[in-house]
């Protein structure tokens, strides 16, 4: 990667980490800040449904430094898992094919919807191989026990492309948001508003905001279940977990860390399940139709309640971050092959 400019805002803060993160260009960013003025002088949004020209989402920002990561390591399968309609899978298949990686994506049931069908075409389109596998226990199982698991070619991603790389994706976010502060974009948030499913953006974010020195509080709305069987898989707990892993590597390259908050994780928007929708996402997704934002109701459905409730309650500023893909399915083949790609 010699001769590549660094041209993310991490990088400048933190030069020591260019040798010591692999990233490769593949997101649209920055992704822009605007008013959302029909919900009143306080209500902004953080454009990351178009964090790429073909399908944008949050997932795009963390896939840049892990499929460099993969790539460095020496890779070239990657393997993950998520609902059959993750936007994860999508997203890593997209960028698995531009980078002429294989990609693999085990499903797990969820509700049926629109966006499920739209997404198992979408993988279908990017070229990844797709297993039904059922349940999620059973897709959980399957990833830890799969057979090639320690072979040196394949990579394995967890759900959401939640690793450490990609926790830095989203600690890049938040010195992206600074510097929009700092351009006169938008106003100081007093808070920010992210669904929490596999973690690493209220992860990354909550980081990046005390690296970055901003008092804006994040706060995650969870919306997958909180435990599997006895297994915690999101709670303060393992949001935290992933914080201090991510902390523990920045340190290993020599960034002094100052105090990082714990992780703030809301759990009262959740509802009766991933991935079901509930009334106050339901509400909040009519007001954002009328402010031309489409939101999904896995997601940002229920985040964007928990947004509306704030804005409602103060007449601080509060940033809703928008996580959703905004790019139309039919898009899909527009894609260009990243250069020859780097292997
Ligand atoms: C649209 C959307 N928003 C938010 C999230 C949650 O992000 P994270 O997995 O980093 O918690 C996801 C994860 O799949 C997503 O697809």
């Amino acid at each position: 990667m010699s001769g590549m400019t660094y041209n993310r805002p991490v990088f400048e803060a933190y030069p020591q980490l260019r040798d010591a993160l692999p990233w490769l260009q593949l997101a649209d960013l920055p992704t822009r800040v605007e008013p959302l003025t029909a919900l009143g002088a306080n209500g902004w949004v953080k454009r990351d449904d178009i964090s790429h020209a073909v399908y944008g989402g949050n997932k795009i920002r963390k896939l840049e430094f892990i499929l460099a990561d993969a790539i460095a390591r020496g890779k070239d399968h990657v393997i993950t898992f998520g609902a059959t309609g993750t936007n994860h899978g999508v997203a890593t298949a997209m960028l698995c094919q531009q980078l002429g990686l294989r990609c693999t994506v085990l499903l797990f049931e969820q509700p049926e919807s629109q966006t499920v069908r739209d997404n198992l075409q979408r993988m279908e389109n990017f070229g990844a191989e797709r297993i039904f596998c059922g349940s999620l226990a059973r897709t959980v199982l399957r990833y830890y026990g799969h057979p090639l698991r320690l072979s040196p070619r394949h990579y394995f991603l967890f759900a959401g492309g939640s690793n450490i790389a990609g926790t830095i994706g989203f600690v890049n976010a938040a010195f992206e948001l600074r510097q929009q502060i700092e351009l006169g974009q938008c106003p100081m948030p007093a808070k920010i508003f992210v669904p929490v499913g596999s973690a690493a953006t209220l992860a990354g974010l909550t980081i990046g905001m005390a690296l970055a020195g901003l008092k804006t509080e994040v706060v995650g709305i969870r919306v997958a279940p909180s435990h599997l069987g006895v297994i915690p898989t999101c709670t303060v707990a393992t949001v935290h977990q992933l914080m201090k892993r991510t902390c523990k590597m920045l340190s290993r390259c020599g960034l002094s860390l100052p105090a990082i908050p714990g992780p703030n994780l809301i759990d009262s928007y959740y509802g009766e399940g991933y991935g079901v929708r509930s009334e106050a996402g339901d509400k909040a997704t009519a007001t954002f139709a009328a402010c031309g934002i489409t939101l999904d109701q896995t997601y940002t459905a229920k985040a964007a309640a928990a947004y509306l409730d704030a804005i409602a309650a103060s007449t601080d500023v509060q940033l809703y971050w928008h996580t959703y893909n905004s790019r139309p399915a039919q898009d899909v083949n527009d894609l260009r092959p990243f250069g020859n790609g780097p292997r």
